[in-house]
């Protein structure tokens, strides 16, 4: 059997650098074969993490949300419609929004109505992007929609799904099975991959199509923002470290009284039972849904990492992403070193 590694399982190695400050290296990349980004970072699209406000902030800082799909067709294009306003007012050329779409019902529609508003990627959301059914949309949706799409599919983990997706049409990859923080997949089914070796063996492929790569999913800390883009991913998507945000949608709530009161907002799957049963659903649950602390604005998150992952460019001595991915050689390590690598004073 393969052994499959995860983020804990590997480290960076430094090597020789020459970068004098870390302020100049650059972060830009590619969401898609033609979108490109000022930062590798995307908000996931989940309804307790990207919606109006998180797809705004999230492409003003260089970055994109992808706004998601439990909502109708008018209520999600408005969105996109909004952030378009918002560029047009603060003159950010650049901004980027994304849209999140399943392949059955609607999506056709959906589609035409986010383009004419001015969404820049099509993200297909689905649990299983390895499938007739995604097969079927894509050749749909390139043959049906008038004018230029980007297709951001998933989710996937392997080389022969990289390999049909690409063939499909593809114009970016969202890799990740069963890693998500609230995800149960891999207890109910029993069925995932390991993220290190997902994103290494789908970027193997959609290198030689030229197809950018999504690590989305068990991000836990810049480090493993850093170790995704380190494996190949070009972007990292993030649900629960964007979570409990100012900009995340829902409400704050208040746990205990004052002074011992602590602030909270709510993170839910999308496939819990309780974003389900909004949607008049019951079957197939393989999430959890939970509240995490308050977090204040996205900007200071999306400047940490900013910070963490400059600083790892500059240690192995990449001035940009490209650089980054080819020069980062991962090291595998032993449970001693994954003790060493956390605070353990104490
Ligand atoms: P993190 O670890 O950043 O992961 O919180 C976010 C990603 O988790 C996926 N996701 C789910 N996976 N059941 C799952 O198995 C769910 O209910 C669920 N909701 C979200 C999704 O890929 C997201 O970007």
């Amino acid at each position: 059997m393969k052994e499959y590694l995860t983020y804990d399982d590997v480290q960076i190695l430094p090597k020789y650098s020459e970068i004098k400050h870390r302020i100049n290296c650059n972060t830009s990349t590619k969401v898609t074969k033609n979108i490109k980004l000022d930062i590798p970072i995307v908000s996931s699209p989940m309804d307790t993490v990207t919606g109006l406000d998180m797809a705004y902030v999230m492409g003003y800082l260089g970055g994109m949300g992808i706004v998601h799909r439990f909502m109708s067709i008018e209520e999600q294009s408005n969105i996109i419609h909004q952030c378009n306003l918002e560029r047009d007012q603060y003159d950010t050329d650049g901004l980027h929004v994304g849209a999140a779409i399943g392949v059955t019902g609607d999506f056709i529609e959906r589609t035409q109505e986010l383009l004419l508003k001015g969404c820049s990627v099509i993200c297909i959301d689905v649990a299983h992007g390895h499938h007739k059914l995604v097969k079927e949309a894509m050749r749909r949706l390139k043959n049906e929609i008038n004018g230029k799409i980007d297709i951001l599919v998933g989710n996937i983990s392997t080389k022969e799904s990289a390999k049909d997706l690409c063939e499909w049409g593809a114009d970016g990859l969202r890799i990740g099975i069963g890693g998500g923080s609230l995800c149960s997949t891999r207890i109910q089914t029993g069925v995932g991959v390991p993220m290190v070796t997902s994103i290494l063996d789908c970027v193997d492929v959609a290198d030689d199509y030229d197809v950018p790569c999504m690590a989305d999913g068990g991000i836990r800390s810049v480090g493993d923002v850093c170790k995704g883009l380190a494996c190949g991913a070009d972007t990292i998507m993030l649900g629960s470290l964007l979570s409990g945000t100012k900009e995340s949608p829902g409400s704050i709530t208040k746990q205990g009284v004052w002074p011992n009161e602590v602030l909270q907002k709510k993170y839910r799957g999308s496939a819990s039972l309780e974003s389900k049963l909004d949607r008049g659903e019951d079957k197939n649950v393989e999430g959890y849904s939970t509240t995490v602390p308050y977090k204040g604005k996205v900007s200071r998150i999306i400047n940490d990492i900013l910070d963490g992952l400059k600083s790892s460019m500059s240690y192995v001595g990449a001035e940009n992403i490209i650089d980054f991915q080819t020069k980062s050689e991962l090291i595998k390590i032993t449970n001693s070193g994954i003790t060493e690598a956390k605070p353990h004073l104490l």
